[in-house]
């Protein structure tokens, strides 16, 4: 796709030659990415629409500037529908089913208003996407999940404080909301056959006080490979190749050492985060770097519970903030934004 994507400088022509092309070009996308990429060119700041509204100049009444105006907002509400018929289309594609069918037969407006996709539920297509190329597979995680697959068997033992600091409430049954998605851990290891090269996007819950850069639910994205003769640079070159899809550019990553009680050795890495603004530098600290994963090479014991010998296979694991790449890859500048339900910030994505 990268070969077709529309140069700013092209002159294109009018409304109609810029909604031909892009017909043309989302005949071809195949995958959400490259779905990713013909909407960048056509909605983002570079775009076409963007050069054809400055010719607003050209105008000199008032009721001409209206009724530019309007052509313009339709034109961009066509690109936004075509786009968004299509990322239906693939999912119905993925999926086998017709979402375009699902009709809320509650609502009275006759003219439907037609939602948008949340940024969350789009990365995680995205990320899934980037993963499903590179070999893995996907699980979802189990939203309320035993004490044991939550903490136990990922080397917290009943005594370990992160317990504390992280679980939200249990069910009379010791379940309790999934804390990290490495809850699924046990689980994959237990069930699938060797060897594992697995990613777990979920939502998770924590006890904690919310700010613009913590939330009590969010989401992770969890991966664990395990094979023969894993190493620890496997793990760094998965996540590069990971950073330079998602965020379509190479972007400095930072690995700090760290400590989880499942891996061992243990790292952060942290993403440099370009704004400039005194938002973002706040959330950064004024580091410019923010922290996206913790990961590592999986602990013997964690290996040894799940049921697989460590003296014959190794793997690496990580959990990521699905929302702190949303918040970096688009400069979304407060992780409150992705729950308080404004419209004019989901409509952005
Ligand atoms: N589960 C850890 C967390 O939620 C992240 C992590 C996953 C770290 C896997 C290492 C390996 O913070």
């Amino acid at each position: 796709m990268s070969d077709k994507k529309i140069l700013p400088t092209q002159n294109l022509g009018g409304p109609e030659q810029i909604i031909d092309l892009l017909k043309s070009q989302l005949s071809s996308v195949k995958t959400t990415s490259e779905l990713e990429n013909v909407k960048t060119s056509f909605l983002g700041r570079k775009s076409p629409i963007n050069d054809l509204m400055k010719e607003i100049v050209k105008y000199k009444e008032a009721s001409e500037k209206k009724a530019f105006g309007e052509k313009m907002n339709e034109l961009k509400e066509t690109v936004t529908n075509l786009i968004a018929k299509k990322e239906y289309d693939l999912k119905e594609e993925e999926y086998g089913v017709e979402l375009e069918k699902w009709t809320d037969v509650t609502a009275f407006n006759s003219k439907p208003n037609k939602g948008t996709v949340h940024p969350i539920t789009k990365a995680i297509w995205e990320i899934e996407d980037i993963f499903k190329r590179m070999g893995f597979d996907i699980e979802l995680p189990y939203e309320i999940d035993s004490e044991d697959n939550n903490f136990t068997f990922v080397n917290l033992p009943p005594t370990h404080p992160a317990r504390s600091s992280w679980d939200t409430f249990y069910t009379d049954d010791h379940d309790v909301p999934i804390v990290h998605t490495s809850s699924m851990q046990n689980r994959i290891y237990r069930t699938k056959k060797l060897p594992i090269y697995t990613v777990v996007p979920g939502k998770c819950f924590r006890n904690e006080s919310t700010d613009a850069r913590h939330e009590h639910t969010f989401f992770q994205i969890e991966g664990v490979v395990v094979d023969k003769g894993i190493t620890f640079t496997d793990m760094m070159g998965t996540l590069q190749a990971f950073f330079s899809e998602y965020f379509g550019k190479e972007v400095q990553v930072m690995l700090t050492p760290d400590m989880f009680p499942f891996v061992e050795p243990g790292g952060m890495i942290s993403v440099k985060w370009e704004g400039q603004s005194e938002a973002i530098k706040r959330i950064t600290k004024g580091t410019g770097w923010l922290e996206i994963m913790g990961c590592g090479m999986i602990h013997p014991n964690v290996l040894t519970m799940g049921g697989i010998d460590p003296e014959v296979y190794s793997g690496f694991a990580w959990g990521g903030g699905i929302e702190r790449l949303i918040m970096i890859k688009h400069g979304v500048e407060d992780v409150r934004l992705f729950k308080n339900g404004g419209l004019k910030f989901l409509r952005q994505f």
